[in-house]
C-alpha cells in the first residue's frame, strides 16, 4: 500500500508535464532536444481478464499506464506488477467507477483512457449502475482532464440481440440490439451494455469528446489474472461438460489478445470513429465441440445440445479495414486449454459439477 502512495505522489509531478505536451513534447523539451516523455494512458478495471492483456500490451509498446482497481491490495490483482516493465511504468490507483472523485487522480496527466471496468455477472443480474453511471463518470472525468481519446469497451450484446433482424444479412455497426426484447428476457447485462454504449456515443456527440466504442463477442484466451472470468467459464464448461443444456446457436468468438490489439489500434489510429465490431470467428456449439474434440479427445465435453434457430453472423470489416489482424480460432482454443490445464481448471472437483454461467444458458432461445 505504501508503494502505491509513493507512486501516486510521483505521478502528480509528472502529470503536469504530460498535460501540457503538444505534438511530441513541450516547447521546452523540443528546444533542448529532450526526448518527449512516454505516452501516458489510463485503463479502468485494470485487473480484469481483457484489461490485464491490454495493460501488458501497452507496457510492451512503451506506454506509461495508470490502471484503476477497486482494491489494489487484493491478491487477485498481484499479477499486474509482475508484467514486463510494470515496475516504473505501471501505476495503480484505487478507484470505483461509481465514485467520480476517485477517478480524477487516475485520469489526470493522461492523454488517453480505455474504459473497461464493468462487472460481467455469471447470472443475469442488474449491472445498470456500474455500466451506465460508471461510463458517464469516466467520460465526465475525461472531459475535465482534456483527454484526447477515450476507447470504451462495449459488447456485441449491444449489437446482436434483435429478433427482427434479417437472417440473411451480415450484422455490422449499424445494428443495435433491441433493448425491450432483452428486458423481456431478463437479460439485464445486455440492457446495461446497450444503454452504456448509447450513452457514451451520445455524450461524445454532445460534448465533442473523442470516443470510440468496441464490441467484442465471447472472449476466450489465456488468463493473466489468477481468478476465472465469466466468458472463460463458458469455454471451461464446454470442455468439461456438466448438467446444463446448451443451445446449438452460432457463437461469435474473439481472442483476448486480439481484443487488446483492437483497443490499441483504435486508440492509435487518428481516423477511428464511432463503433467497431471485433468478432472474427462464428461457430455453432456442436461444431465448437467437434473442433475441440479433435484437438483434445480426452475431455468429457458438453453433451446436451438443443437445436436453435440460425442467426445472421457479424462482420468485423470496419476494424479489419483499419489493419486489425485477428488470430485463428484454433490458436485461441489451443492456448486457452494449455492455460486452463496449467492452472488445474479442467480437473473435476468431487461432488461439485461445473456449471455453465447462467448468462449463457440457452441463450440461443433468445
Ligand atoms: N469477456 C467477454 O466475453 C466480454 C465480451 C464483451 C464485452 N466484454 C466487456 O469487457 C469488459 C471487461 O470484461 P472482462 O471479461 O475482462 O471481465 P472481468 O475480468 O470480470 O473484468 C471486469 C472488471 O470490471 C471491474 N469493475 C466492476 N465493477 C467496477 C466498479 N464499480 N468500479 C471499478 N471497476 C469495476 C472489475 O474490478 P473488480 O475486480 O474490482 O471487481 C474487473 O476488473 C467489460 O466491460 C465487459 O462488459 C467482455
Amino acid at each position: 500500500m505504501k508503494r502505491l502512495l509513493v507512486s501516486s505522489i510521483h505521478l502528480d509531478k509528472s502529470s503536469t508535464l504530460s498535460a501540457i505536451r503538444v505534438n511530441g513534447g513541450t516547447a521546452e523539451q523540443r528546444r533542448r532536444k529532450m526526448p518527449p516523455p512516454p505516452p501516458r494512458v489510463c485503463v479502468t478495471g485494470g485487473g480484469g481478464f481483457i484489461a490485464s492483456w491490454l495493460v501488458k500490451l501497452l507496457l510492451s509498446r512503451g506506454y506509461v499506464v495508470h490502471a484503476t482497481l477497486r482494491d489494489p491490495s487484493d491478491p487477485k490483482n498481484a499479477h499486474l506488477m509482475q508484467l514486463d516493465k510494470a515496475p516504473g511504468n505501471l501505476h495503480l490507483f484505487k478507484a470505483d467507477v461509481l465514485d467520480y472523485d476517485t477517478l480524477t487522480p487516475a485520469v489526470e496527466g493522461c492523454e488517453g483512457v480505455f474504459h473497461l471496468a464493468t462487472p460481467v455477472p455469471e447470472d443475469k443480474s442488474e449491472v445498470m449502475d456500474a455500466a451506465v453511471k460508471g461510463t458517464l463518470n469516466v467520460l465526465k472525468v475525461c472531459s475535465a482532464a482534456k483527454i484526447h481519446k477515450v476507447v470504451v469497451l462495449s459488447s456485441v450484446a449491444a449489437v446482436d440481440f434483435d429478433p427482427n433482424s434479417p437472417q440473411d444479412k451480415l450484422k455490422d455497426e449499424s445494428c443495435w440490439s433491441d433493448k425491450e426484447f432483452c428486458k423481456e428476457n431478463g437479460d439485464w447485462y445486455s440492457v446495461a451494455k446497450i444503454t452504456a454504449e448509447e450513452v457514451a456515443l451520445e455524450y461524445a456527440d454532445k460534448t465533442g469528446l473523442n470516443v470510440v466504442t468496441v464490441c467484442p463477442p465471447l472472449v476466450f484466451g489465456p488468463l493473466l489474472q489468477p481468478t476465472v472470468n465469466t466468458s472463460s467459464k463458458f469455454l471451461i464448461y464446454v470442455i468439461k461438460g456438466g448438467p446444463d443444456a446448451m443451445s446449438n446457436r452460432l457463437w461469435p468468438i474473439v481472442d483476448v489478445r486480439d481484443v487488446a490489439d483492437a483497443l490499441l489500434l483504435l486508440y492509435e489510429k487518428k481516423e477511428s470513429l464511432g463503433r467497431y465490431i471485433c468478432s472474427p470467428n462464428q461457430v455453432y456449439t456442436k461444431d465448437l465441440v467437434d473442433l475441440l474434440k479433435k484437438m483434445h479427445p480426452e475431455y468429457n465435453y458438453v453433451n446436451k445440445i438443443i437445436d436453435a434457430d440460425p442467426k445472421a453472423p457479424l462482420t468485423s470489416k470496419k476494424l479489419v479495414d483499419l489493419g486489425w489482424v485477428p488470430r485463428k480460432l484454433e490458436e485461441t482454443l489451443a492456448d486457452s486449454i494449455e492455460c486452463y490445464e496449467k492452472a488445474g481448471l479442467l480437473q473435476d472437483v468431487a461432488g461439485r459439477p461445473f456449471r455453465l454461467p447462467q448468462l449463457y444458458r440457452l441463450a440461443g432461445d433468445q
